[in-house]
């Protein structure tokens, strides 16, 4: 065949292909033309109902995070057995203080196609905050309890020829949560249009089953709706490359089972994240009925008794952290761009691994991790059947735990980021035989929807679980802190092996330091502010410093999920009960996504491929001078000389003297005083091979912007993230600047969102005005759906203004 023919049959055979896949199943997103109001209506139920009066919303969409702050919502009275407390004491800003408690009501006109009578209609919710009641033309569809799952209801019997009517009430209860959950459609709601005859919903298992150099041994498990039917499953590259195909010829009932084998397989790494996709393809005669596309990666995971965990058989250690589900100013709406930042910035500090706190992560995050490279721990539940908190999910775990987990696995298992499950988080059943139960129960779930991951449970009660058998029956013992333990666990436990499942829970806010510098357990200021020497840690938890011994020292330590990797909405431990404080510290960035010290702390560590060079504190001490100033490098090199204003103040070595010596580079007793401090990094042989300097600043005189990403998608959904700060006459940043800034987005875009990383600040997150922290604050601009320029303009009093230009395409 000449090859302008081959092209042009290729053009045509994938014109038909996409045809007939559009013509057969047809997937929809919901997101625009919602109306949403919060408060009880219960008439909204009916077709009829006058909404014209609420608010015009897309979705995903979180209602409280508008606000405003307040420090009476969600007020929690209690003492928390997981952090030692014996007296009960008022918490304020436990989950946040916003707006998110009470009932919200969301509706939307159905404009669908004529559905055929050979149809079938799907609603997927991708998680709604929370127990959605969903009603279609005044008659009740589906519900489900658990606001971070997902679930699917078929509609088809509900919908009327026209004018097919949606309404969806959440409730949200006090005291539910340990964190800010949300509230409101937070992630995306999707109709899918299919013939009766077609694949199930997640009705498609990948699993690689034997790796080889040669080839890969493919095993598809695709369950389907109809008799004499044809499956045909292509396997295509991630050129979108045909590598393979079968026909499936072992079907048994309405289930085919198929092996193919890919030759030289390209496996799926953190380093190397390779997808294939399989087009499964179902006839009947030579009509295809429907196609589904499911990507899949190539990999071997396993985990050994005395080497730990190997991906594709080498091993390796997870360097992960833990992440609650809310992007910080945007609230828990899921926003993709959103979601891309933060992995971008783990990826840059070396992070491989995500662990999802303490819920079922969003379909979003898990196509990111595919796609970027990051190994996944996916996580159910934060309760069992006793409480943490009064109306948290206790009050379903019978109910509905074996369907939240049947939903997690089926709606998640070919994501080949997914390397293990958890079943709970610090779970007060970890006493007491019927835990044992329940975590036997659980596991043995898991493994029947997924015989091919283990499962593991965070526990904190060590010794509990060890004297049970509770931590002897988990596929992965996870140690939450507890470092002092670990020894004594491997010893108890049989696995051979142990995952620091929560780690570090250091606490420290972005460009503050407190003096002396010293170590210790739950330190409070009162600025309600920690100290970023990243000394300061919490009664139950430890310094980063003490997981890297165990990391670096003990083989059957599989890894660690740092306590967190962003600072969250809620928590915000040591000052539960210090209002104005409602989000956490424990970050290794803040809430705006800007990192503090410690994130170079663990960049020195983890990211393999670019050296690290960083010094701390900031220095503009004024008042400080001739004062005991500390200075600490973070730093992949061995040793350093530090400098200042030309004066040699000595060179440090690493060395094992203690867990601080091993990591860090400390010169304890600098005197403070104004100028050029200036490290300069020594290689292995001595030799200077890299310096940085930080300069005591002027005044603030002008503001200065840098755009994460200048050009964006012109789909009403993309954003891009400004970081502000400001710089003196000279442009050395100012790093204690708090002015007042305005923000003025025209053109193509909208201002969505602001926030300065100040767990204590009380200035909302959607008002373009804020102050500065510690020199800095992240706006968020978002696309419309109009391409062309989008302008940010940034002011504040007494300050040169800027400006920056960004395209939405
Ligand atoms: C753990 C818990 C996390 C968080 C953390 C704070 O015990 O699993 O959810 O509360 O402590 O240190």
């Amino acid at each position: 065949m000449s090859l302008f023919r081959k092209i042009f049959f290729t053009v045509l055979a994938l014109n038909l292909f996409y045809f007939n896949a559009v013509a057969q199943r047809t997937e929809v997103l919901l997101d625009e033309g919602w109306k949403f109001s919060k408060g009880s209506f219960p008439a909204a139920i009916e077709p009829g109902f006058n909404d014209t009066r609420w608010e015009t919303v897309t979705v995903p969409h979180d209602w409280a995070i508008s606000g405003p702050f307040d420090k009476e919502i969600d007020k929690q009275v209690t003492a928390i057995m997981q952090n030692n407390e014996t007296k009960a004491t008022e918490k304020t800003g436990r989950t946040g203080a916003l707006p998110y408690i009470g009932e919200g009501w969301y509706r939307k006109n159905l404009n669908l196609p004529v559905i055929q009578s050979n149809q079938k209609v799907l609603l997927q919710l991708d998680g709604a905050m929370s127990e959605p009641r969903v009603y279609l033309n005044g008659k009740l569809v589906g519900q489900w309890n658990y606001g971070y799952n997902y679930f699917y209801i078929d509609i088809t019997n509900a919908l009327r020829a026209k004018d097919n009517v949606l309404a969806i009430q959440l409730q949200n209860k006090p005291k539910s949560s340990r964190w800010y959950p949300g509230a409101g459609l937070y992630r995306n709601v999707h109709i899918i249009i299919k013939d009766n005859k077609s694949i199930d919903q997640w009705g498609i298992t990948i699993t690689t089953p034997l790796i080889k150099k040669e080839f890969a041994k493919v095993n598809l498990k695709t369950r389907f709706t109809g008799k004499g039917l044809k499956l045909v499953t292509r396997i295509l590259d991630s050129l979108g490359h045909q590598v393979a195909v079968d026909t499936a010829k072992s079907i048994f009932g309405s289930e085919a089972d198929q092996n193919i084998a890919v030759q030289n397989p390209h496996l799926w790494s953190p380093e190397n994240p390779y997808l294939y996709a399989a087009v499964s393809t179902l006839y009947e005669g030579n009509i295809p009925k429907d196609v589904v596309r499911t990507r899949f990666g190539i990999r071997e995971i396993k985990y050994t008794a005395g080497t730990g965990f190997s991906l594709n058989g080498q091993v390796r250690k997870f360097k992960g952290v833990c992440l609650h589900h809310d992007l910080g100013p945007l609230g828990t709406a899921i926003n993709t761009a959103a979601l891309k930042r933060q992995l971008t910035i783990l990826k840059e500090m070396g992070c491989d691994a995500i662990r999802s706190a303490h819920n079922m992560p969003s379909p979003e995050q898990l196509e990111l991790c595919d796609e970027m490279g990051f190994m996944f721990l996916a996580e159910s539940f934060d309760e069992w059947a006793k409480a943490k908190v009064e109306n948290g999910y206790h009050l379903y775990f019978d109910t509905d735990a074996e369907k939240d987990v049947v939903n997690l696995v089926q709606a998640n298992k070919n994501h080949p980021c997914i390397v293990m499950w958890s079943s709970g988080n610090e779970v007060p059943d970890q006493f007491g035989a019927e835990g044992v139960k329940r975590a036997k129960w659980l596991q043995e779930i898991f493994h029947r929807e997924d015989p091919t991951r283990p499962v593991t449970v965070g526990m904190d009660q060590v010794k509990a679980t060890m004297q049970s058998g509770f931590g002897a029956l988990l596929d992965i013992p996870g140690l939450n802190y507890r470092v002092h333990l670990y020894e004594e666990a491997n010893k108890a436990f049989p696995q051979g092996f142990i995952l620091g499942s929560e780690t570090a829970s250091t606490v420290s806010s972005r460009g503050i330091y407190k003096f002396p510098v010293e170590k210790g357990a739950d330190k409070q200021y009162p600025d309600f502010q920690s100290s970023s020497y990243d000394m300061e840690y919490c009664s139950w938890s430890n310094l980063p410093d003490d997981d890297f011994v165990l990391q670096d020292d003990k083989p059957w330590v599989i890894g660690e999920f740092v306590w967190t990797g962003f600072d969250y909405l809620g928590e915000p431990t040591p000052y539960d009960t210090s209002w104005p404080s409602r989000s956490s510290y424990f970050g290794i960035s803040d809430l705006a996504g800007l990192p503090k010290d410690r994130y170079y702390l663990y960049r020195s560590r983890w990211n393999k491929t670019k050296p690290t060079l960083h010094l701390l504190p900031h220095w503009n001490w004024e008042g400080r001078t001739g004062q005991t100033t500390p200075v600490f490098v973070y730093t992949s090199y061995d040793s350093a000389e530090l400098f200042l204003n030309g004066k040699s103040l000595g060179i440090r070595k690493k060395d094992k003297s203690s867990p601080q010596n091993r990591y860090r580079l400390m010169w304890m007793d600098v005197k403070y005083e104004p100028g050029t401090l200036k490290v300069v990094a020594f290689d292995s042989q001595g030799k200077p091979v890299a310096e940085e300097q930080i300069i005591t600043a002027g005044k603030p005189a002008k503001i200065v912007l840098s755009a994460d990403r200048k050009e964006i998608m012109a789909d009403g959904k993309d954003l891009s993230f400004v970081t502000v700060s400001v710089v003196d006459k000279d442009g050395n940043p100012c790093p204690t600047a708090t002015d007042q800034l305005n923000f003025e987005v025209s053109g193509s875009g909208k201002f969505r969102a602001v926030c300065n990383g100040d767990a204590t600040s009380l200035e909302s997150f959607v008002k373009p005005t804020m102050k500065l922290f510690s020199g800095k604050l992240v706006v968020v601009v978002q696309a419309d759906k109009k391409a062309g320029e989008i302008k940010l303009k940034v002011s504040g009093k007494g300050l040169k203004s800027a400006q920056v230009e960004m395209l939405a395409k």
